[in-house]
């Protein structure tokens, strides 16, 4: 099994290109189901989008992905599609659910696999049928699967999520673009990802409204054939973004949407982080004397759970008691025990994090155990005296695509072995 290896407390210094949103890619590859030929552009080249991949081409389209220019090409001009989502894809990568959607608008039926649990929480699709079924679909689970029907095809509702779900938003938009009449759904999430996937959705011609937390869309599809630049990724922004503030004489962070990152960079700078920020790139820079904070997860535009194991790395460098409440998963402190035998002073109460510092962190084994977690042990490894060891990388592949290639670019000494 690979590990990482990392020597720290090295000065880094240099450029990182983000690269393009692995959630704002899940979906839009999802959409494709609905539309005959597809250019994606700015594709991450993670593990994640290569699963997605593999379940596009299990259900019958065709994928030709260019690694070199980070695009693919989906065509879906079969006639006879396999509407099903195995559990071999599904567990590996929750996204797997988001055909659902696109499957049953088009084709009427689909059998998905429910994906289960996970690391940080339970994670149910509860609000992803709800939703379906509003729409007219019918609903069963029967061996593991969602077997899902709407022999008359869907019509389309009005929704009220009893609370905000990136991945129920997702699945219902998806299923509502080929909906008879107009669905109006509420409470929505409205990540940027999920603006992007209703960008691409625009692209084909369906007609979709936000403002607010509330999403207009009246069914219809008119283009066949669009290309999609996928916008790059908040939360790998955000995790260079504290990695240079631990570590950096100067970091240039290019290919970035800086009005996405809004609340990120207000908690940065109340700690007393250093940055120089542009539209287009932002310079960031090792900071002495970081302040305490005390901060909540939220839905956007609140802070990302997928940023909170990392900006705990920085807390454990502030001066005095830093707080940091996890309200989106149930699970999501599993790098705290890691942290705290690398020397972090962290205790949890609730589901809240309370850390001290600052404290000197020292480099020792330790397990990754899911994919945010992972990095989080990476940035504690880069500011560790002596050698940190991460086990169980296969995480940080799934989201962080040539991690080990970007810092080592900035002088940081890190590097893979298969033992
Ligand atoms: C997405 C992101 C993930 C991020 C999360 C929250 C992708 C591929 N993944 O995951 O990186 O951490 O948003 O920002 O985009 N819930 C239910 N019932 C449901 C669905 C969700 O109770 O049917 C709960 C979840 O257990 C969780 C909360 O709602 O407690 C939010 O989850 P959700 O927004 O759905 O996360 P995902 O879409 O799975």
């Amino acid at each position: 099994m690979q590990k990482l290896l990392i020597d720290g407390k090295k000065i880094l210094s240099g450029n990182i290109s983000i690269s393009g949103s692995k959630n704002a890619t899940l979906p839009i590859l999802a959409a494709t189901i609905l539309n005959n030929y597809s250019t994606i552009k700015n594709i991450p080249l993670v593990n994640d989008i290569f699963t997605m991949i593999e379940l596009l081409k299990f259900i019958g389209l065709q994928c030709k992905i260019s690694k070199k220019k980070k695009l693919i090409k989906v065509t879906n001009l079969k006639k006879n599609i396999n509407t099903v989502a195995p559990y071999k894809l599904v567990k590996t990568m929750r996204a797997g659910v988001l055909v659902l959607g696109p499957l049953l608008a088009k084709y009427q039926k689909a059998k998905v696999s429910l994906p289960g649990g996970c690391a940080i929480g339970t994670r149910p699709v509860d609000l992803h049928l709800y939703a379906l079924k509003k729409l007219g679909a019918k609903i069963k689970i029967k061996n593991g699967y969602i077997f899902a029907t709407a022999k008359k095809g869907l019509t389309g509702a009005k929704i009220n999520f009893p609370s905000i779900s990136v991945g129920a938003t997702e699945n219902a938009i998806l299923a509502s673009v080929l909906a008879k009449g107009i669905t109006v759904l509420s409470n929505c999430a409205v990540e940027p990802e999920i603006q992007d996937l209703i960008k691409f959705l625009k692209k084909l011609g369906t007609k979709i409204k936000i403002k607010n937390r509330k999403i207009t869309i009246k069914g219809s599809i008119y283009k066949k054939k669009i290309s999609h630049r996928v916008i790059s990724d908040r939360i790998e922004l955000g995790t260079y973004l504290i990695g240079g503030a631990l570590t950096a004489k100067k970091l240039k962070l290019k290919n970035i949407n800086v009005g996405v990152v809004k609340k990120e960079i207000s908690v940065l700078k109340k700690m007393g982080v250093k940055m120089i920020i542009n539209k287009n790139y932002i310079e960031v820079f090792k900071s002495k004397n970081l302040k305490k904070i005390n901060i909540k997860t939220e839905p956007y535009p609140g802070f990302p759970t997928d940023l909170q194991a990392q900006i705990m790395i920085l807390m454990t460098q502030a001066n005095g008691k830093s707080q940091i409440k996890e309200n989106i998963f149930e699970n999501r402190f599993m790098h705290v025990p890691e942290l705290k035998r690398m020397g972090a002073k962290i205790y949890i109460r609730n589901n809240t994090a309370h850390v001290e510092g600052p404290s000197s962190l020292t480099g020792a084994e330790v397990m990754a155990t899911d994919l945010r977690a992972s990095v989080s042990l990476v940035l504690a490894g880069l500011i560790a005296d002596n050698r940190t060891s991460i086990n169980r990388i296969y995480h940080l592949d799934r989201g962080y695509q040539n991690l080990e290639n970007k810092l080592t670019k900035c002088k940081a000494k890190i590097k893979r072995t298969l033992k």
